[in-house]
């Protein structure tokens, strides 16, 4: 585990986004593994600024993220789906078919995981994987309790997490109770994975990850068994005020 302490939020977008501008320019055909919620906001504003300035192409780029609620089309403006055009795909010269979220309104949502989970193997495994963190340690919708041998799958959502999410709907009933998630194996197919924790509301899950073993309880644990896992926290996560 390769760990780096950064004073704020933004310094910690600043290294995120190094990371993924460094492996475009590296592979103009990179596999990137993306996230939604707050944290990645920072590292996306860069990468899009870095677009503009220095024109890094992602024209032959690949993206695939990590999650998306069932029932909810890509016009629902909670969707991931959503959240991915405004604050990422429509920035750049990235193409819509190389952009893969998973479709929380398929018909049938375990045919629907088995494509997902094909298409990363088809990619050979993506190259850089970002990811948050929820308080309770999840990566993904993966809960305390998911096993570490779990592929793309249908998750119940806890009350915890629909509540805490809630802050990107109208109101807390609207949220879906259930999402597709990428599984912890998935992710671990990775070949890079990349952490962010920012903030004191992580401050708990933080301490957990660097201080407990590895535990199917807490899933971001599973991370500290990747080669090349590399953890970017903030001061404020650090110290918990
Ligand atoms: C997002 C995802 C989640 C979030 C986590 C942290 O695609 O899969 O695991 O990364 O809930 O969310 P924020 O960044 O909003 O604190």
């Amino acid at each position: 585990m390769n760990i780096i302490e950064v004073e704020s939020y933004e310094e910690m977008s600043e290294k995120a986004s190094e990371l993924f501008i460094q492996k475009v320019r590296n592979n103009p055909n990179a596999k990137l593994g993306l996230a939604t919620g707050s944290t990645p906001l920072g590292t996306y504003k860069r990468m899009i600024a870095d677009y503009k300035k220095n024109g890094t192409s992602y024209k032959n780029v690949t993206t695939v993220n990590l999650d998306e609620y069932v029932g909810l089309s890509k016009k629902h403006p909670s969707s991931y789906r959503y959240y991915m055009n405004e604050r990422f795909y429509h920035h750049l010269n990235l193409k819509q078919e190389n952009a893969h979220v998973p479709d929380g309104t398929a018909l049938d949502l375990t045919i629907e995981c088995e494509r997902y989970e094909s298409l990363i193997d088809q990619l050979g495994g993506l190259d850089i994987q970002l990811l948050g963190i929820g308080q309770n340690g999840h990566i993904g919708f993966n809960e305390p309790g998911t096993s570490f041998d779990s592929l793309t799958h249908v998750v119940e959502l806890t009350e915890n997490t629909r509540e805490v999410n809630g802050r990107f709907f109208q109101n807390r009933e609207e949220v879906p109770t259930k999402a597709i998630t990428m599984g912890i194996a998935s992710i671990l197919k990775s070949k890079r994975i990349v952490l962010l924790i920012s903030g004191k509301e992580k401050s708990q899950a933080l301490h957990r990850l660097l201080n407990e073993d590895v535990t199917e309880n807490f899933p971001a644990s599973a991370l500290k068994k990747h080669p090349n896992f590399t953890l970017i926290y903030d001061k404020e996560a650090w110290k918990g005020v």
